[in-house]
């Protein structure tokens, strides 16, 4: 059988912008996923992440299939999470395919910066407050159901930003005839994160993998745990 560890990508050089300087405009057009993927890791290469900046980057670029169809990679019944580029390590770049009517489980980031762009159909976002614990005593209803703070609709090329200080969220594709696609940057990457139960504000940590990388479906040799969403498996399944 053959190997399916891909290498890293090899992404052709473009002329290199000046990121790190206070005014610095973002190009007005970017042509090509490649030429993206240029800027963001010129941009990550600064210690200091403007996240304005990263933005309208994203921004910048317009969606063209050719682009990223070799990464897009759909399970028939939760969504995926496909590597694109690991940013020099500063960086995790990904497409997530959602099938129709696929969703997140509600989660948090990690601390990480997290960055959206849809590539293809929409996607809803619904946002929550932390759940608030009780300290010092037993928690003996359970019944905290997790407070909405906002929703919103992306829809193609659409972008926006996702942190742990601004709460928590879920994304779902909410048509039922049209796939969806997702461009994710996640700064710094994470392997791990937390998923809650919206009724309880339970949390569950989880590690996070991949689908594929680099357009090549990961081989992974061990039967994971039932996954409460794609490529979000449950590390403690009591
Ligand atoms: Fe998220």
């Amino acid at each position: 059988m053959a190997t399916l560890t891909p290498a890293a990508r090899e992404i052709p050089s473009f002329p290199a912008p000046s990121y790190g300087t206070k005014g610095y405009l973002p190009p007005a057009s970017i042509s090509s996923l490649d030429e993206l993927i240029a800027h963001l890791r010129d941009i990550f290469a600064s210690p200091e992440v403007d996240i304005d900046l990263v933005q309208a980057v994203l921004r910048s670029y317009k969606s063209n299939p050719a682009d990223w169809k070799k990464f897009a990679k759909f399970d028939e019944y939760r969504y995926t999470r496909n590597l694109v580029d690991e940013g020099n390590g500063k960086y995790n770049l990904m497409l997530l395919c959602w099938g129709e009517g696929h969703g997140s489980p509600i989660h948090d980031h990690a601390d990480a910066h997290c960055f959206m762009k849809i590539l293809q159909g929409g996607l809803s976002e619904v946002r929550f407050e932390w759940p608030e614990k009780p300290e010092g005593q037993v928690d003996e209803d359970e019944n905290h159901s997790m407070k909405e703070t906002s929703r919103c609709d992306l829809s193609l090329n659409g972008v926006c930003y996702m942190s742990d200080a601004l709460g928590l969220h879920r994304v779902e594709n909410p048509s039922h005839t049209q796939p969806a696609v997702s461009l994710h940057l996640y700064s710094p990457p994470f392997s791990a994160c937390s998923m809650f139960d919206q009724r309880t504000g339970h949390e569950t940590k989880c590690k996070v993998t991949f689908w594929s990388k680099y357009g090549e479906k990961v081989n992974n040799t061990s039967s994971p745990p039932p996954q409460p969403s794609n490529g979000v498996v449950s590390l403690s399944a009591d």
